[in-house]
């Protein structure tokens, strides 16, 4: 089969399709020929070097898959040849082919096109499990979500909304701050220009935020628990500026604060089959009613994975980037 290996860690470039034998899915796995695959920004770390798949992993990039199961393994009883599945995975996605824990893969809500469907596992199950189940967001509660435009964040501004929470997003740039405001964020902040703080404090009558979502880390640290209300829970789920930080603790104890965090690609089989669970229960009927949709920027061709890194470096997407094989 093709796929996209990484020759070697670098640019954009070192993405090239290579000949690799096609995966046997092994006890509980499927093994699915694949439509589309989403593009998240682990991989553009994994690329680089930071990001190394977890051991016994394949080294092929891709996160998530959309397509049609080819063969079950042993014990893998919940699909059969034919059926069409979206699937979270641990690597292997960028690929003609790719294994999938059977639990880990979900029916195609009606509606979605493959390319859709490949864009929503991993920020699906990466909001449900932080924002829901780690941050405990409830009714009438107030999201703070960093990069609002994101693939991340696009995925937590509809869920909360629909879930009926207040949104208030951070974004780079006054198109991006309006983006986020048409998919029903309640007020979008241009970070480079405004202080999500003061904003947060602002609009939610000085209370503070009850859930924030972190993708950023560094300086925001601090910035989250000025900007929690008491008793908020900052989840943090990547360091795009610095893993360190300078910090007064205090408002924690003073506010009682709830600082946590997760990555999703490491975890047991049985955690993603609990998270597959709840998010079939909970997300996969608003999208198969049309209430909420994956944010598509653009689609790529497998074979030119190295422009959708381009693109995802750029900053320029708002949403997801999929490669349609
Ligand atoms: N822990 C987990 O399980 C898990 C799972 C999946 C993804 N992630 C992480 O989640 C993040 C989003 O992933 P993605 O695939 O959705 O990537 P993405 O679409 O490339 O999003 C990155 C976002 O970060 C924003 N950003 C960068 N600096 C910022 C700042 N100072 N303030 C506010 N926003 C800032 C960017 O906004 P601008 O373009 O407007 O600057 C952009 O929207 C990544 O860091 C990824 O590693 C974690």
């Amino acid at each position: 089969m093709t796929a996209i290996a990484i020759t070697a860690p670098g640019g954009p470039e070192v993405l090239k399709p290579q000949e690799r034998p096609t995966p046997v899915p092994g006890k509980g796995e499927i093994l699915v020929k694949v439509a589309a695959a989403g593009v998240n920004r682990p991989d553009v770390l994994q690329r680089l070097g930071f990001y190394p798949p977890p051991a016994g992993v394949t080294d092929i990039p891709g996160l998530e898959i959309a397509g049609e199961v080819a063969a079950c393994g042993a014990e893998a009883s919940r699909w059969k040849p034919g059926d069409t599945v979206a699937a979270l995975v641990a690597g292997g996605g960028y690929a003609e082919y790719c294994i999938a824990h059977e639990s880990h893969a979900l029916p195609i809500p009606s509606g979605l096109s493959m390319a859709q469907a490949a864009a929503v596992p991993e920020t699906f199950f990466t909001v449900w499990h932080n924002v829901f189940e780690r941050g405990r967001l409830k009714e009438g509660e107030t999201l703070l979500v960093h990069g609002g435009s994101s693939g991340i964040g696009t995925t937590a501004i509809q869920l909360a909304k629909a879930r009926g929470a207040r949104v208030i997003v951070t974004a780079g740039s006054a198109e991006k701050c309006e983006a986020c405001r048409q998919l029903g964020a309640d007020v979008a902040v241009n970070y480079r220009t405004e202080d999500f703080v003061a904003i947060t404090k602002n609009s939610t009558g000085g209370a503070g935020a009850n859930v924030i979502l972190d993708m950023v880390g560094g300086d925001y640290i601090e910035r989250n628990y000025e900007a929690a209300a008491v008793e908020g829970r900052i989840v943090q789920i990547a360091f795009q500026g610095s893993p360190r930080a300078n910090v007064d603790f205090r408002r924690i104890m003073l506010k009682r604060l709830t600082h946590t965090g997760s990555t999703l690609r490491s975890r047991a089989v049985a955690d993603k089959a609990a998270i597959a669970r709840a998010v079939e229960e909970n997300a996969w009927p608003l999208l198969a009613s049309g209430r909420i949709a994956p944010v598509l920027d653009k689609i790529f061709p497998l074979a030119e994975a190295d422009q959708a890194h381009t693109r995802m470096e750029s900053s320029a997407h708002i949403g997801k980037l999929v490669l349609t094989v």
